[in-house]
């Protein structure tokens, strides 16, 4: 851990303390794809990591699914209030929720049950931009805001892609992901008037598998994640690979791709 922010207990909330702002430039990134099961949440745990740690930025990872997983890997148990959904109908209600993590600088806005009706709330709102409008006014405080998705195509993702300076897209080697892909890219050019960039990113790559091999000769370029156990481990021990195994081949990878994210956002 490094940086001055003063030692909070993990999961403690953080309305009170946070930073009230920062100088640079606030990019919200979505990891999402229409496919469960695929990595999300892996990947937007430990890039809100690499994001607070290696860039040293003020960073949000927020959980829009039900499951909680960004939470859980982080090892903040569920609210009990199940009130997350309510960051979407009352205005100043995300801060009351945000919660600290056990590293400098990484916030978590974590998910509970009343997430699941989120699709119905956004619809009845019938505001398009809601959660653009909620990660910008957030954005006053984070540089950086990690989306953790759920696996759906609907009003929530929609509102995803609105609110998206750049999508990376999980993409596990197998023609299904390859329609995954599709779709998301689909999905964009129906719901953003300015396109985000999509990244996608081969994730739960096995080099000794043929079809894994191939999808990896026919996109080179193209950041990978490895299947590996480190990374499997960050479920089991609630903190991320650069934390548990630093020198790790998959914390290499994890970094490769935050800096290949902080690339696309420079050229904005
Ligand atoms: N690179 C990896 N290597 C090994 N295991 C992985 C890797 N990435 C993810 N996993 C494991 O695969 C499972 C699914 O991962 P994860 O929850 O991140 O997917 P998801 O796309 O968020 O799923 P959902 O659509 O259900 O939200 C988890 O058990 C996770 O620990
Ligand atoms: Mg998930």
């Amino acid at each position: 851990m490094s940086g001055s922010r003063p030692p909070a207990p993990r999961g403690a909330e953080v309305s009170a303390a946070a930073p009230s702002g920062h100088s640079g430039t606030t990019a919200t990134i979505a990891i999402y794809s229409v496919k469960g099961g695929v990595g999300k949440t892996t990947i937007a745990a430990n890039l809100a990591w690499c994001s607070a740690e290696l860039s040293g930025r003020s960073t949000l990872l927020w959980d829009l699914d039900a499951a909680g997983g960004s939470g859980f890997l982080y090892g903040l148990e569920p609210h009990r209030s199940r009130a997350a959904g309510e960051v979407f109908a009352r205005e100043g209600h995300a801060e009351k929720l945000i919660r600290r993590t056990a590293f400098d600088g990484l916030d978590v806005l974590p998910a509970d049950e009343s997430i699941r009706t989120l699709d119905a709330t956004l619809s009845a709102l019938g505001k398009r931009k809601r959660l653009a409008k909620l990660a910008e006014t957030l954005g006053q405080r984070y540089e950086r805001i990690v989306l953790d998705c759920p696996p759906v195509m609907n009003e929530l993702s929609a509102q995803v892609v609105r609110a998206a300076d750049l999508i990376i897209v999980p993409l596990p080697p197998s023609p299904l992901s390859a329609r995954a892909l599709e779709l998301v890219v689909r999905e964009v050019a129906d719901h953003a008037k300015r396109h985000p960039p999509i990244l996608p990113v081969l994730s739960m790559l096995d080099m000794r598998r043929t079809l894994h091999k191939a999808a990896r000769e026919e996109n080179p370029a193209w950041p990978v994640i490895p299947y590996a156990s480190a990374v499997e481990q960050c479920a089991v021990q609630q903190r991320p690979v650069g934390a548990i195994a630093p020198q790790s081949p998959s914390a290499q990878r994890f970094i490769g791709l935050w800096r290949a994210i902080e690339r696309k956002l420079a050229e904005r």
